[in-house]
């Protein structure tokens, strides 16, 4: 039987920067992970280069029961330390936009600094290992696991969440927390596409591969708008407004695209709509299309194809008037639709739910009923928005919990 101080399972995002701290804190650490690769999830993330952290990070950019759960870890270990970290190791980076910063070679860099920096800490590597079973005799861990029994006073679990199974996302943390008496929040993917029927979908089939800048937002009384681009695919919609907006989404309910390029009511539109028709000569298509300029013609033409719109296709500016222009203005200022689906956890990036916040202590991330036992990372309650929240939710928890073992 090996002996450490502390054992993590998970060598992901929160579980290196875990291991990492506790060992340099002077722990005993065992990290291990059943992937032949290190940190793939990092690897593929932000297209490659990892969008690593947000300059702005606060409890509103992130989902949970608890929506206040988060702050405490997120300023203990904020964005600012986590780049001074990756400024240490001179990475170089730069931001896209909205505070995303990505690596400006590969996300390579981020992992080789987060080995970098468990080696410093004299981490013990299990890799590729797994773990058959875990049992708490009221004060040590014992795994029984592919590379013999292992035991700890405190067992930190990092394993992620149920996205891209193929590079080794499994049910592990949640099937454990159960183990243990925790309470699960449902799971479902986020950050994903959303689907439609084939026949909801028919009409806009062609514009796939087309994006715009839209104002996007998910069903749920409290999404927030996001102010992103939108992808149309063949089988729905992605692009970052709509993998914001299904984070906030609930089956059978609509999401509300906002296609106007302005922040307006469908009200105001169509008194601006009604008011671009006087002394307006040309034929009605080409009218639209003026007053959508950011839109492909391939929108439009669509767009006027839309049951509801066809009473406008090829009439005179002139003989438009309220009843017309009224579900016009709707249709672009607030587009709804009902989702048959999303792509589910093969393209999601992250899972929404996880273990309950309701057991662990927003501190330190220590289970309630359990003393030694930590969940951080996206095993737990907490969803960030896209743009380097969750990679921030990660390193946080880690820091947090290594720091209070
Ligand atoms: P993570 O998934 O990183 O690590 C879990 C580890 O546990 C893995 O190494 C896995 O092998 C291991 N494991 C699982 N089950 C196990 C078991 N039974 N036994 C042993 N080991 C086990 N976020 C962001 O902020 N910016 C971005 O740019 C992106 N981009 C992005 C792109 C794509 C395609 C995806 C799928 C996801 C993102 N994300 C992201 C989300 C981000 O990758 C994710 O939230 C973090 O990696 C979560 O960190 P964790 O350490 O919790 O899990």
């Amino acid at each position: 039987m090996q002996q450490f101080d502390v054992l993590v399972i998970g060598a992901g995002a929160a579980g290196l920067m875990c291991a990492a701290q506790a060992g340099q804190g002077g722990l005993n650490v065992a990290l291990l992970d059943h992937s032949e690769k290190l940190a793939e999830k990092i690897r593929i993330s932000g297209g490659g280069r990892c969008n690593f952290t947000n300059i702005n990070v606060s409890e509103v950019n992130f989902i949970s029961e608890n929506p206040r759960f988060a702050r405490s870890a997120l300023s203990r270990y904020s964005s600012a330390d986590f780049i001074a970290l990756v400024k240490r190791h001179n990475i170089p980076f730069h931001e896209k936009h909205k505070g995303q910063l990505f690596c400006d070679r590969k996300s390579d860099d981020i992992i080789d600094m987060l080995a970098a920096e468990c080696n410093a800490g004299k981490v013990k590597w299990f890799r590729p290992h797994s773990v058959n079973a875990v049992e708490h005799d009221g004060s040590q861990f014992k795994l029984t696991t592919t590379a013999g029994p292992l035991q700890a006073r405190h067992l930190v679990v990092a394993t992620g969440g149920l996205p891209v199974p193929k590079i080794g996302a499994t049910d592990f943390g949640l099937k454990l927390a159960k183990q243990f008496g925790h309470a699960l929040v449902d799971q479902r993917p986020a950050l994903v596409p959303l689907t439609f029927d084939s026949a909801q979908w028919e009409p806009f089939v062609q514009l796939a591969g087309l994006a715009l800048p839209v104002l996007s937002r998910g069903s749920e009384a409290q999404a927030p708008w996001f102010d992103e681009d939108l992808l149309f695919t063949h089988r729905g919609l992605s692009g970052p407004a709509v993998l914001q907006a299904s984070t906030y989404w609930n089956p059978g309910r609509a999401i509300t695209l906002n296609l106007s390029g302005r922040d307006c009511e469908p009200a105001t539109l169509q008194t601006d709509l009604l008011q671009a028709t006087l002394g307006a000569k040309a034929n009605a298509d080409n009218w639209f299309a003026a007053q959508v300029p950011h839109w492909p013609k391939r929108l439009v033409q669509a767009w006027l194809n839309k049951p509801e719109l066809q009473a406008i296709a090829g009439r005179k500016v002139a003989e438009l008037g309220k009843k017309q222009l009224g579900p016009l203005a709707q249709a672009v200022a607030s587009w709804q639709l009902v989702p048959s689906g999303t792509e589910g956890y093969k393209k999601a990036e992250v899972m929404r739910g996880g273990v309950s916040t309701a057991d662990l202590h927003a501190k330190t991330l220590e289970s309630r009923k359990v003393a030694g036992l930590y969940f951080i990372g996206e095993v737990v309650d907490v969803t960030g928005w896209l743009g380097g929240y969750n990679f921030q939710w990660a390193w946080a928890s880690g820091y947090t919990a290594a720091h209070a073992i």
